[in-house]
């Protein structure tokens, strides 16, 4: 497939180039566009044949059900029957932005969008580009993460173009995303508002608004089949084998050195990913620093760019610190523990 690049300048977005994403939607093309989370590959979710393009150029298991984007109250109508008091209190808050509500779907919304649930996830980006191109197209559009799936999810146009150049119509070059992690996930189909993905807005957030939030079992260790399909596939992940080192900071650079002389003295090519406050520890080590611990966000926004990089230069393992649980921190640490299949080495030092 012939794959068109349209660079979009995001304070001043080309009229004609919204157009051209746009119109390439409705008329049941593949765009990769950016999010303030991650990039997008999108397609019109009310069109059965475009959503299928999107499960086969991502490789994605016909069972992880897709997101629907939408710039207006009036597309959300649409594609839902019952938009419940809880649902306006999260939209007042939090629209545009990084969550994604469950709602019971309309008949509109097709089984393959939604992987055969009766149930929709919407949300509405906080991204010019993105509302911008979701208006022209006229319809809501259905976008997981534009990776190949499995792999970590694409911040920067280079990561897109990485991964699906020649298998979309258009790639939408208009800069880096701003988060760097998905958006939360939040069931409202159940009594207490559950959160089935933890993302940009996070517990405490929703804690404003809500009296109660629940968090989906599977999310804290649970072996329960989790409710948001898409938390049961290996995920994030580069080629080299990621280890979080847990525990107590002080510990933890000693036990990661203690790690990466043994797999170096193994032949592994070993790198470290360290904060800002640790990477004095590991000079003359190959390290690359993923962000400030006390401005978290700085390491949710290069979390994916950083697994890239070390692909890129060809790292066996990544040996990475575990950053604090709270606020976006459990977002971050989801991410990070499922990027390492779970594998967590707990720093006890001897
Ligand atoms: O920030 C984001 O959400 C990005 C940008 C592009 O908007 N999109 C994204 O999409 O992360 P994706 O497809 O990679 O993740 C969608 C998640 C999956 O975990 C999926 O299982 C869950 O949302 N999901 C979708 N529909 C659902 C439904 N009806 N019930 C429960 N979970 C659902
Ligand atoms: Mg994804």
């Amino acid at each position: 497939m012939n794959t068109r690049i349209l660079e979009i300048n995001k304070e001043n977005p080309q009229e004609e180039k919204l157009i051209e994403a746009g119109v390439t939607i409705r008329n049941g093309g593949l765009v990769a566009f950016p999010t303030e989370t991650v990039y997008g590959i999108g397609a019109n979710a009310l069109d059965e044949k475009a959503v299928s393009g999107i499960f086969k150029a991502k490789g994605r298991p016909s069972d992880n059900p897709l997101i629907l984007h939408i710039a207006c109250i009036q597309q959300l109508k649409e594609i839902t029957t019952n938009i419940t008091k809880d649902a306006y209190k999260a939209i007042e808050e939090f629209w545009p932005g990084p969550l994604t509500l469950i709602l019971k779907k309309s008949d509109i919304v097709p089984e393959i969008t939604t992987a055969g649930l009766d149930t929709v996830a919407i949300r509405m980006p906080e991204h010019n580009i993105a509302l911008e191109i979701i208006k022209k197209s006229g319809v809501p559009i259905a976008a997981p993460s534009a990776n190949i799936s499995g792999k970590p999810s694409p911040t920067t146009y280079d990561h897109v173009k990485e991964d699906l150049y020649g298998k979309v119509d258009v790639i939408v070059n208009g800069g880096d995303s701003g988060i760097g992690l998905e958006s939360t996930v939040l069931d409202l189909t159940t009594d207490i508002p559950t959160i089935l993905r933890p993302g940009g807005v996070t517990r405490d957030d929703l804690l404003e608004i809500f009296p109660k939030v629940n968090i989906d079992p599977v999310l804290i260790g649970a072996k329960t089949i989790p409710k948001s399909p898409g938390q049961k596939y290996k995920h994030y992940s580069p080629k080299a084998e990621v280890y979080v080192i847990e525990g107590i900071l002080e510990d933890i650079p000693k036990v990661i050195i203690k790690l990466y002389e043994e797999y170096e003295a193994e032949g592994y090519k070993v790198g470290i990913m360290s904060t800002k406050q640790t990477e004095k520890y590991y000079q003359g080590k190959f390290t690359i620093n993923v962000g400030n611990r006390s401005n978290p966000a700085t390491i949710a926004s290069n979390l994916f760019r950083v697994l890239r990089e070390f692909d890129k230069r060809n790292a066996d393992i990544i040996l990475a610190e575990s950053i604090d649980k709270s606020g976006i921190g459990v977002a971050i640490m989801n991410r990070l523990s499922k990027s390492a299949g779970g594998r967590t080495i707990i720093a006890k030092e001897d």
